[in-house]
C-alpha cells in the first residue's frame, strides 16, 4: 500500500509543526478554556496529536461532515451533512479541519457554528490549498499550506482519505489524482 504513496511531509516534519501550532494555539487561549470541535473523520490523527501539546483545560468535541461532489454541466453540487455539535453558546472554540481546498465546507460549518453563539471560533486546518478556493475563507493556523503544482495532487495518511484508505499512514503523502470515473464519490 504504501508504494503508491509519495511522501511530502514525513512523520518528523508533522510532530515538529504540531508542537509548534499547539505553542501558538496555547499562548492563543491562555487564561481560556477551549472547546475543540473535530471534523470527522479527516481531522481525527491530526486533532489527537495536537491536543496533546495544549496543555489547557479543554473539552473535546466530534462534527460529521460529508461533502459530495458531483460534476454536472460544468457545475460542481456540494451536499454537505452536518451532524450537530454540543452546545457551543458562549465558548471559545476551536474548529480543528482537515484540509481547506474550495473552501465550501469551512464556511458552511462557520457559518452553521456561528449561529450557536460561541464567544469566539477560530479554526486550524492541517493542510490548506490556498490557490483551489471558491470562497474565501482563512484558517487561522494552518499547518501545512500546499500551493501548486502540489496543491493538485491528492494528500492522504495521517487521517487523509482516498475512498477511506490510507488514513493511517503515519505521514502526509501524493496519490495521483484519481480519475473522474474511480474519484471519491463521498469525501470526508
Ligand atoms: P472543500 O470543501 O473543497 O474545502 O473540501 C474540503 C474537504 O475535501 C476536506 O475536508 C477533505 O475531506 C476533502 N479533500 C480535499 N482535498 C483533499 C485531498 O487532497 N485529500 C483528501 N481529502 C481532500
Ligand atoms: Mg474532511
Amino acid at each position: 500500500m504504501r508504494d503508491e504513496v509519495s511522501v511530502l511531509f514525513t512523520e518528523e516534519q508533522i510532530a515538529r509543526r504540531v508542537a509548534e501550532l499547539g505553542g501558538e494555539i496555547t499562548s492563543a487561549f491562555a487564561g481560556h478554556r477551549l472547546s475543540v470541535l473535530g471534523l470527522m473523520k479527516g481531522s481525527l490523527v491530526f486533532m489527537a496529536d495536537l491536543i496533546r501539546r495544549i496543555p489547557l483545560d479543554l473539552t473535546v468535541h466530534l462534527v460529521r461532515v460529508t461533502t459530495q461532489r458531483e460534476q454536472a454541466a460544468g457545475r460542481v453540487l456540494t451536499e454537505i451533512a452536518f451532524s450537530t455539535p454540543p452546545s457551543l453558546e458562549g465558548k471559545d472554540v476551536l474548529l480543528v479541519d482537515d484540509i481547506v481546498d474550495t473552501g465550501i465546507t469551512l464556511s458552511y460549518l462557520l457559518a452553521h457554528i456561528h449561529e450557536h453563539g460561541p464567544a469566539s471560533l477560530r479554526v486550524c486546518a492541517l493542510v490548506d490549498k490556498p490557490e483551489s478556493r471558491k470562497i474565501d475563507v482563512h484558517p487561522d493556523w494552518t499547518a501545512f499550506p500546499v500551493h501548486e503544482p502540489m496543491a493538485d495532487r491528492f494528500l492522504v495518511g495521517y487521517g487523509l482519505d482516498w475512498m477511506e484508505r490510507f488514513r493511517g499512514l503515519p505521514f502526509i503523502g501524493t496519490i495521483p489524482r484519481p480519475r473522474r470515473a474511480e474519484g471519491p464519490p463521498a469525501v470526508s
